[in-house]
């Protein structure tokens, strides 16, 4: 091939990779699969390389590239990025209403309404239809230049689509009009504005990974997404998956409406919410239709794959917006109408320490008790050291809390303005608030991003360690022994009747009976319960030890993988950091472990004590490996917990969500989103009964 040739090929291949993008990313449909679509971009890959000089920044070979930066860029935006002003509740809305109708009294108001998102604002510079420029808000009129992480995003487009006349005339647009969009895509300047998020699957994927590397955590959604855009090297953006919502388009097309900004930024290749399936987006012609649709989704917020915290409602007719302008650094003409309930203030009354079974610190905030969407929170978790350092965060102040799902409250942000003085600096202990052993500062977690400060209590004997070990010990995914709750376990450490795990396996009958809680029957059926624990799974048993960083999953791979706890506590740091899903971190704590002289005759003891049972990983047919299956509705033969396991027996992965990687749904009684989401992506359905012919 020569260059010329070359060129040719690289021009189509652009072409029908970017044609590919727009199918997926801003249509939503699945016209290609990921091996077909690599091929395409690595022939593209293959002929850059050999014709440096026809790589061209619009490449879609060229979304991760550039040097890490040593800071960003300070950018003045050319229009200034407003923000706007909240209503809750109907009445809010109303009112609003109100207000625009008395500024402009005989116009006819309809609005354009779709879901506020909860990530960071950006800026995005097309010249003559290539990226030139994004960045971020920063103060609205300045901001930082991160077009280099913005163009790991694949929902951005880096070259903007030219729409079809036809297409720009099917959405009901004037000749001129299209003429205006044709010329600013192909010759002119354009600015798009919309939210950089991470989907709640990403954010949980990274999060997962991170757990088993013992590697800090992503406190949310929108912080995954900001703080990921503000990493320095491209390299780390483009790992964490971020996606882009345009809602904005600044550009003076003739445009007569807010809907058809949108409609023209999805023709552009843009992802937008006026995608008639998905219903994020909802043209209203009047208030009423505004509340129910917000009421809408307020109740379904927990189903979007997104965090979510309002609906943005814009007066539709753009004739309107110079009419009203912007007051203060928020446009008249459009509000957020928030969802209400799910976050409320309240002051940290205290900061207290909790203490995890591998002896480190959390701080926990104790608040003035508040109801949050509902419930009475009276605890936030801080998560580290240092998430109070980015929040800023001392004793006595008024914060925000919100309450996702069923989780912990997190406090979203100090209101500093408030303090009275009488506000205390929290600080870590130097000595373990239990058991008064000293506190060590340890690193957790490996690489560029990934280093936190986390405090241990050393103290090996420390009191509260052994008694949340023990709990860990004796719960259901480890050994599994009913009727040893926390308070028994306590009572026990204090009457000397265990000091460690295998203690558990010397009780007797005569032992137990005296104590407080224990009639007869309890203690003879807690005796029970300790002897039938003392056949267990090696996976199970695994779990039980209580290493750091080693949660269940975990657990289960070693177990897979070497077969005998015998294997396992010989391994070497690099035959386990060898090992699919074990990052080193794991494999240290793994290997300091077993070399610990307390816990080579505590794993003695145990040994003698149970009866582990070897993977049966070998005995089953391996009929799924490779196979990723999905779960849904109820099933009538099977708990959730033992369908996983019979996949896993069997070679295959269990996941929580559908995508086109999907192997199989298996769906029982009253199944969900994920049936419907496997029936749009073509994913193959099962029931239960074919499931079990599978594996009979
Ligand atoms: S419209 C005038 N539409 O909300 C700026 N904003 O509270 C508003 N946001 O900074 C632009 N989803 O980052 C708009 N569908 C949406 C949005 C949205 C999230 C953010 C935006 C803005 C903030 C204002």
């Amino acid at each position: 091939m020569n260059k010329e040739e070359a060129k040719k090929r690289i021009d189509i291949l652009k072409k029908e990779i970017n044609y590919h993008r727009y199918q997926y990313h801003v249509l939503d449909k699945l016209d290609i699969s990921d091996a077909a679509f690599d091929s395409l971009k690595n022939e593209l890959e293959e002929l850059e390389l050999q014709w440096p000089d026809l790589v061209t920044a619009d490449s879609p070979t060229q979304r991760v590239g550039g040097e890490p930066l040593d800071k960003f860029k300070k950018v003045q935006h050319e229009e200034p990025m407003l923000s706007l002003n909240d209503a809750f509740g109907e009445e809010e809305i109303k009112a609003w209403e109100e207000r625009v109708q008395k500024i402009a009294p005989h116009a006819k108001f309809d609005y354009f309404c779709e879901l506020k998102l909860d990530g960071l604002a950006v800026s995005l510079v097309y010249k003559s239809g290539t990226l030139f420029r994004g960045a971020t808000r920063g103060d609205g009129k300045v901001g930082e230049d991160i077009t280099q992480n913005l163009r790991t995003i694949q929902s951005i487009p880096l070259l903007l689509r030219c729409p079809e006349e036809k297409e720009l005339a099917g959405i009901g647009l004037s000749s001129q009009q299209v003429k205006n969009i044709i010329a600013a895509v192909s010759g002119g300047q354009i600015e798009v504005r919309g939210e950089a998020i991470m989907t709640q699957k990403v954010f949980n994927e990274l999060n997962k990974k991170y757990k088993k590397a013992g590697r800090a955590l992503l406190a949310n959604s929108r912080n995954g997404a900001a703080g990921s855009l503000r990493q320095l090297d491209p390299k780390i953006t483009a790992q964490r998956r971020l996606s882009f919502y345009a809602y904005a388009l600044m550009a003076d097309l003739g445009l007569n409406r807010h809907e058809q900004e949108h409609l023209v930024m999805r023709a552009m290749g843009f992802p937008t919410f006026t995608d008639d399936n998905k219903k994020y987006a909802h043209f209203c012609s009047d208030i009423q239709e505004v509340i129910k649709f917000h009421s809408y989704w307020a109740g379904h917020r927990d189903k979007l794959p997104f965090g979510c915290d309002g609906v943005v409602v814009a007066i539709d007719d753009k004739a309107l917006h110079s009419k009203l302008g912007v007051v203060g650094k928020a446009p008249r003409w459009m509000q957020a109408y928030k969802f209400s309930g799910e976050e409320a203030t309240t002051v940290v009354e205290d900061i207290i320490l909790q203490i995890g079974r591998t002896g480190i610190l959390t701080p926990v905030a104790v608040l003035r008790p508040v109801s949050v969407g509902g419930v009475i929170v009276s605890r936030a978790t801080l998560h580290n050291e240092d998430e109070i350092k980015r929040l800023g965060l001392k004793i006595g102040d008024t914060v925000v809390v919100q309450r996702a799902g069923d989780v912990i409250p997190d406090i979203l942000r100090v209101f500093s303005k408030m303090r009275t003085g009488q506000e205390k600096d929290f600080l870590m202990p130097r000595l373990c608030p239990m058991c008064g052993g000293a506190v060590e500062k340890r690193l957790i977690g490996s690489g560029q991003e990934a280093k936190s400060a986390g405090y241990f209590c050393a103290n090996k004997n420390c009191f509260a360690v052994n008694r949340r070990a023990l709990s860990h010990f004796v719960s259901k995914p480890a050994m599994n022994i009913d009727g040893l709750g926390p308070k028994i376990i306590e009572q026990l450490l204090q009457e000397g009747l265990i000091r460690d795990a295998a203690d558990i396996y010397d009780l007797t009958e005569g032992d137990l009976t005296p104590l407080a809680r224990f009639a007869d029957k309890s203690a003879k059926n807690v005796i029970e319960s300790i002897s039938q624990s003392r056949q267990v799974p090696l996976a199970r048993f695994i779990n039980a030890l209580g290493v750091l960083h080693v949660g269940e999953e975990t657990a289960r791979d070693l177990a897979n993988h070497f077969g005998s706890i015998e294997k396992l506590s010989q391994a070497k740091q690099e035959d386990l950091a060898n090992i699919d899903n074990i990052g080193s971190v794991v494999a240290q704590s793994l290997v300091s472990w077993f070399a610990e002289t307390k816990n080579k005759k505590l794993l003695a003891r145990l040994l003698k004590a149970v009866k582990i049972e070897k993977p049966n990983i070998a005995k089953k047919k391996q009929i799924f490996k490779e196979m990723t299956f999905v779960l849904t509705g109820e099933l009538a033969s099977f708990s959730r917990d033992q369908a996983k396991e019979i996949i896993r027996e069997h070679g295959g992965d269990v996941s929580s969500s559908v995508s086109a990687k999907t192997s199989l749904v298996v769906a029982g009684e009253a199944p969900g989103s994920k049936y419907d989401k496997a029936k749009k992506l073509g994913v193959k359905i099962i029931s239960e009964e074919e499931f079990k012919e599978l594996i009979k």
